[in-house]
């Protein structure tokens, strides 16, 4: 057994953090709720250091894993609408402050995603050297490798954040955030497994681990998932509404469920493969 907490553990601790009870609340009967998920999600991670052998399966893996991450374009998307907003309503407005600091805000969960105080050093690049050092020359990177459900996955993300209301963009994005803090904090443990067993070098490992690394040493997630929260209360402010707490539970249900299936469709050639180690 990897993992010394479960994703419910992690998420409940930081949502404990969250100064809105309800928001709060909302967020771990979420996880009560979508436990089938979450089983599925850590069966995944349990599995991975043992059944998860290289070239095919592993390309399949991080294709698809990948598309689950690295949501800079949506995040973007949903920074241009809030400050097109405070544009059309003019700095005469007095919206027009709330509306350039949600933006702002919410820009700033990119920041790290960007290399900004890393030398132009982007996660994309990380994620990139992560699957170079395990799987060389491999076309990793091609579409046919990433599964049906993370393909829809990546597609709703960017509809959430792009094209829905602007309280459901910044709802997926809190959501993504405190999730993907979860999610990074055992698929390092499991990846450090994996990579004690490929025998690498230390060099290499590092190299491969890096991108994990950064997320789970520097809480950036959690550091991120506070800052959407500041652009929501902003945004809240200038439409003089509040969060409503059944859509907000409805969506990280929705987010649990995807994530669900798509690990679902990932362990089951491991599945295969630990079957086959037993006959
Ligand atoms: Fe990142
Ligand atoms: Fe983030």
């Amino acid at each position: 057994m990897i993992t010394t907490k479960t994703i419910n553990k992690h998420i409940s601790e930081i949502a404990d953090l969250i100064s809105d009870q309800e928001l709060s609340q909302t967020l771990k009967t979420s996880l009560v709720s979508r436990q089938d998920a979450i089983d599925k999600i850590e069966r995944c991670f349990n599995l991975l250091p043992e059944c998860l052998g290289p070239t095919e399966k592993l390309a399949v893996f991080l294709n698809s894993w990948k598309a689950t991450h690295l949501k800079m374009l949506a995040i973007y998307g949903l920074s241009c609408r809030l400050q097109r907003l405070a544009m059309n309503a003019g700095p005469e407005s007095e919206n027009y402050a709330q509306l350039m600091l949600a933006s702002a805000h919410n820009a700033a969960t990119s920041y790290e995603d960007l290399g900004l105080d890393y030398a132009g050093e982007t996660h994309a690049q990380l994620f990139n050297d992560f699957a170079d050092v395990l799987l060389g020359d491999y076309p990793w990177s091609l579409e046919k490798y990433c599964v049906p459900e993370a393909q829809e996955f990546r597609g709703w993300i960017y509809q959430n954040m792009v094209v829905s209301d602007i309280k459901t963009g910044l709802l997926t994005n809190v959501f993504s955030e405190i999730y993907n803090h979860a999610e990074f904090t055992i698929a390092f443990a499991a990846f450090s497994e994996y990579v004690d067993r490929q025998g690498l070098t230390s060099s290499e490992r590092e190299k491969a681990l890096k991108y994990l690394y950064v997320h789970v040493a520097e809480a950036t997630e959690v550091d991120h998932l506070f800052l959407v929260l500041k652009a929501l209360d902003a945004y809240c402010v200038v439409t003089k509404t509040s969060i409503d707490y059944v859509e907000a539970r409805q969506l990280f249900e929705e987010y649990l469920s995807r994530i669900g299936k798509i690990m679902e469709s990932l362990t089951a050639p491991m599945e295969q493969e630990k079957d086959g180690e037993l006959t």
